[in-house]
């Protein structure tokens, strides 16, 4: 069994300071905890700062995003190269705010998952349905086509340091969850995917985290499915108590 692993998205919140704050609470508050892989994903302009206070503590850093080309004149953008020298060992990647915001593709996604286990980064690759295609039965075909798209070309090498995250764009920032069983049945879809393409290992060792609205008074009912391993929690990884009763989900 591999260990679950939770992760908080701050998305665009958060100066340093506020940061420190928030870290220095977490530290505190998940003091010794070794059965849960802990990671946080800051606004990039606070992961250099962060990565001296989480040192010798359960939290590691992840970024929110990161750009395919190893240097260049690409103006913005940042290589995966730069994240790992500022102390990242993740990095969320096709985001549903990306592709809605940004109109990244299947392709970009599967480039930047390339450029991070090149680096020996971990990608955090996020997939997930709108209300319209759940809504039209197309659910498990858009999840799966995500996947594939993202994961093309990949050996059964690299698939070992990819987490897989299930976020329906639905259940994103509104208050409204899947259901356990909504959420493990598209888990457990992805899983034979895995197995299919990568073969029994991948299936096994891959993580798949789930997240949309995640809170404390549903992770232990989320965590309690078979297939999912974790959770990707953006709105309430902002509030440590919060995070950390996440992070510290009762077995039911
Ligand atoms: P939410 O965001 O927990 O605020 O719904 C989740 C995410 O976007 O990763």
């Amino acid at each position: 069994m591999h260990k679950p692993l939770i992760a908080g998205n701050w998305k665009m919140h958060t100066t340093i300071q506020e940061g420190v704050e928030l870290v220095i609470k977490l530290r505190e508050l998940l003091r010794g905890m070794d059965a849960v892989e802990v990671v946080i994903a800051p606004p990039f302009t606070s992961i250099y700062h962060l990565h001296f206070l989480v040192a010798d503590s359960p939290i590691e850093l992840a970024a929110q995003d990161v750009f395919w080309e190893e240097s260049g004149a690409y103006t913005g953008e940042i290589s995966a190269k730069m994240l790992r020298d500022v102390g990242c060992e993740y990095v969320i990647v096709g985001h549903s705010e990306r592709r809605r915001y940004f109109a990244e593709t299947d392709e970009d996604v599967n480039r930047k998952v390339m450029a991070l286990l090149k680096v020996g980064l971990k990608p955090i690759v996020c997939v997930g349905e709108t209300l319209e295609e759940r809504e039209r039965g197309r659910t498990i075909r858009i999840v799966t086509g995500q996947l594939k798209g993202a994961l093309r070309g990949l050996g059964p090498g690299g698939i070992k340091d990819v987490v897989v995250a299930y976020e329906p764009v639905w259940a994103i920032g509104t208050g409204r969850n899947a259901t356990p069983e909504q959420a493990e049945e598209v888990h457990n879809t992805m899983r034979e995917l895995l197995y299919e393409e990568f073969g029994m290992d991948a299936a096994q060792d891959v993580r798949i985290i789930y997240g949309g609205s995640v809170k404390p008074d549903n992770i232990d009912s989320l965590m309690a499915q078979p297939n999912i391993d974790g959770t990707l929690v953006g709105g309430a990884s902002l509030k440590a108590e919060d995070f950390a009763r996440i992070v510290q989900f009762r077995h039911v």
